[in-house]
């Protein structure tokens, strides 16, 4: 069996971060969202893994290499257009060959993997397997109605008026039947080619899709507050260690990982949170739930229930929370005019500020 992972289109959900970087390599416990799909394939014994990729592909290629790293062989699929799931899958056509495979979407993480998923498949006979999972907001995702047994009666992409709350997890597996349905079908009404309609056809062409349901935690990271949950819920496992340096006037408590070089001094921290390697932190605070990325300063500044990505600075502003920010960022206090915010901020950010 092989796996076809996803990591091209756009981010638009999570500009301006993801208008220059891959979407799926947003980290969440300052490791990439993709390289936890990457892990949970390699899990459930699959090695040799195709990557599409869009025009972020040579950070994704920088991000992952020839797959060794993880145990994989990897080969890159270049997409020139994100014209659909179902057109990712007509592209790999000589990658796949004749052999079933797990098509994975590249921002999704599922905390406990895909072993399970997997091996039932290789104990069925069908030629397709979606995972489902309740949602509250079905209506950003693809929809399945069953029938009173349990089985698909209709597939839709992102409806308007959703008829369940079921919606898609981005892990599918496929025999190779799936190629005649990404032939057959056509785009959309957004223009892209949907793995949703090319499962319909199989249903519709008599061929045998099933249907599970996800047990554990699974995110789509596509949205803030979705990363800032999967961050959250990847700090609650983590262990202590410290690797940096923590002075006597430093507090810590709770989980905290401290990567290589880090210095924490005059600073409170209180886990679970991830310090990455060479970050400065003095006389801050670190709440919970929240991961600096590798070479970050905190300067009289407080941070929780955040992401900062690398070599960003946070300097004399506190308290931010809920807050994603990206790399090379400075965030400082306004110095002059009393009670006056001064920005720079890029395309497409958002800045919420207290009145
Ligand atoms: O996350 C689950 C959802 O994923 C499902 O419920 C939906 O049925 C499915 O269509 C998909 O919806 P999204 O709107 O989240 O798909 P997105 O455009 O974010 O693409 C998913 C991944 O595939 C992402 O890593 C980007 C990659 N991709 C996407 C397209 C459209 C490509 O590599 N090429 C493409 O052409």
């Amino acid at each position: 069996m092989k796996a076809l992972v996803l990591a091209g289109g756009r981010g638009t959900r999570l500009r301006p971060l993801t208008h220059t970087s891959a979407k799926q390599l947003v980290p969440v416990a300052n490791k990439p969202v993709l390289h936890y799909g990457l892990e949970a394939i390699r899990d459930a014994g699959i090695t040799v893994v195709g990557i599409v990729v869009g025009e972020t592909g040579a950070e994704v290629r920088a991000a992952v290499g020839d797959g060794s790293a993880f145990g994989l062989e990897v080969t890159y699929i270049q997409q020139e257009a994100p014209l659909g799931l179902a057109h990712c899958v007509l592209i790999a056509r000589d990658f796949l060959g004749d052999e079933p495979f797990v098509m994975y979407l590249g921002d999704n993480f599922l905390l406990d993997g895909i072993a399970g998923l997997v091996d039932a498949f290789r104990a069925s006979d069908h030629d397709a397997q979606i995972l489902l999972t309740k949602v509250t907001e079905p209506q950003f995702y693809g929809v399945a109605e069953l029938g009173p047994d349990g089985e698909i009666v209709a597939l839709q992409e992102k409806p308007e008026n959703p008829r369940s709350d079921l919606a898609i997890v981005g892990v599918y597996t496929f025999s190779p039947a799936i190629h005649e349905a990404v032939r057959a079908i056509v785009p959309s009404a957004r223009d892209e080619l949907e793995i949703t309609d090319a499962i319909t056809w199989l249903i519709d062409n008599g061929r045998r899709v099933h249907s599970h349901f996800v047990t554990g935690y699974w995110r789509d990271t596509g949205r803030l507050q979705d990363m800032l949950e999967c961050n959250r819920m990847v700090l609650e496992a983590i262990e202590t260690t410290v690797r940096g340096t923590v002075d006597a006037a430093s507090e810590i408590t709770g989980r905290v990982d401290i990567g290589p070089g880090a210095t924490v001094r005059g600073s409170v921290i209180r886990g679970p949170a991830v310090i990455g390697a060479n970050a400065r932190i003095d006389g801050s605070y670190v709440g919970p739930y929240t991961s600096i990325g590798e070479g970050c300063v905190l300067e009289e500044a407080g941070v929780e229930y955040s992401i900062i990505l690398a070599d960003s600075v946070v300097r004399g502003v506190s308290p931010l929370t809920r807050s994603l920010i990206g790399r090379n960022v400075e965030v400082t206090r306004a110095v002059g005019l009393p009670d006056t915010h001064q920005l720079m901020v890029g395309d497409h950010s958002r800045v919420q500020l207290r009145a």
